[in-house]
């Protein structure tokens, strides 16, 4: 990374000591002021539009908070993700815009097909495994729920092991308004840990998979002890907790360490009878390796790659495919292999 001249801060230092202080992080000029006026804006905000010298000590603290590489996120406290504005606390992974991409092209491709069909009421039963946030299963109940009819019905339950996501992604929800409605519509999120066999008796879980489960959809720590010390960003690596990102060690097993999730994922697919599997993964090799795990389960009625854009084809991205086990699956839409989406009946 190339050092910046002294003349850089002296100039910013001049119009403002905020933008100095977020030079270090931002690079450019234009960059160091527009996040200098989100920091303004969000204070004023906290202080119903006034600026005292409090005020002002508050902005050069987040500045500084800032200029360290600290997330943007998590020194304003929130996200926008979809039509949601979502709270990021340390320790809680900062939602990104992959999930963003995906969640929405599954809830356009549910609401397709539930237009398709025809019928009078449908009902819906979604299990978010590893919600952090509560992003993905947020962003689904608030796409389905605008469109469904009075008469349908719609349960998601996001789960995690953190106690802290747990609690912030029932704070995004009513932040969200987006709250269970009698027994036709609900979002729950419950802790639990994935691995474990407990939860599955517990009465909200119970209630989405009586009959079969709908979609299991998941972004589980995905990253190799490797990986994470060598190609994941050090913002992320200081600032994000692990817990999110790289899977613990569950003794020896054939499986690669990074795909633990997965398996498991996939085995809860198989109990709770799950129409539609989506997991987000790290790369094209491991979307592989997935279709693979879920090919070794049984016969799928179809599985394709999502890439980072499902929605965008651009040119360069058309007929793209890769063989799993003899069996050809399509990547669709544009960027990286960015998850998996298996419809199993
Ligand atoms: C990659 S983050 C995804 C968070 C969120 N879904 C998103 O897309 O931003 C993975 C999440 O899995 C949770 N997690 C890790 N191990 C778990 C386990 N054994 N059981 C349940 N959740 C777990 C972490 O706490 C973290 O919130």
């Amino acid at each position: 990374m190339p050092r910046l001249p002294p003349s850089l801060f002296w100039r910013a230092r001049h119009i403002s000591p905020g933008a100095a202080l977020l030079l270090p992080v931002c690079r450019d000029f234009p960059s160091a002021l527009t996040e200098l006026r989100w920091i303004r804006e969000h204070v004023k905000e906290k202080s119903r539009g006034r600026l005292d010298w409090e005020g002002r000590e508050r902005i050069l603290s987040l500045c500084r908070r800032r200029g360290r590489g600290e997330p943007l996120q998590y020194v304003l406290g929130t996200q926008p993700f979809g039509s949601l504005d979502l709270l990021c606390r340390r320790g809680v992974l900062i939602p990104r815009p992959e999930p963003e991409a995906y969640s929405l092209h599954l809830a356009d491709l549910l609401l397709r097909e539930s237009k398709q069909s025809g019928g009078s009421h449908k009902s819906l039963t979604i299990l978010d495994a590893c919600t952090g946030t509560g992003c993905i299963a947020l962003l689904l109940y608030a796409q389905l729920q605008r469109k469904m009819k009075a008469a349908d019905s719609l349960h998601v339950v996001g789960i995690d092991l953190a106690p802290q996501a747990v609690s912030l992604s029932r704070k995004n929800a009513v932040r969200n308004r987006l709250l269970s409605a009698g027994d036709s519509t609900s979002i729950k999120f419950v802790q639990c840990d994935v691995f474990s066999d407990d939860w599955l008796d517990h009465q909200d879980i119970k209630r989405l998979y009586q009959s079969p489960l709908d979609i299991l959809v998941s972004n589980p720590p995905y990253i190799s002890v490797d990986g994470f010390s060598h190609d994941t960003a050090r913002s992320v690596r200081i600032f994000e907790p692990k817990l999110a990102q790289v899977p613990l060690p569950r003794g020896p097993g054939s499986e690669v360490d990074e795909d633990i999730f997965y398996v498991r994922l996939l085995e809860l697919a198989t109990r709770m009878d799950a129409r539609i599997v989506l997991c987000e993964v790290g790369g094209l090799a491991q979307a592989e390796r997935v279709v693979g795990l879920a090919l070794n389960k049984g016969p799928l009625l179809n599985a394709e790659i999502w890439a980072d854009h499902p929605d965008i084809v651009d040119v360069d991205c058309t007929n793209r495919s890769v063989t799993v086990a003899g069996r050809e699956v399509p990547i669709k839409g544009s960027g990286h292999g960015r998850s998996v989406f298996i419809r199993r009946r």
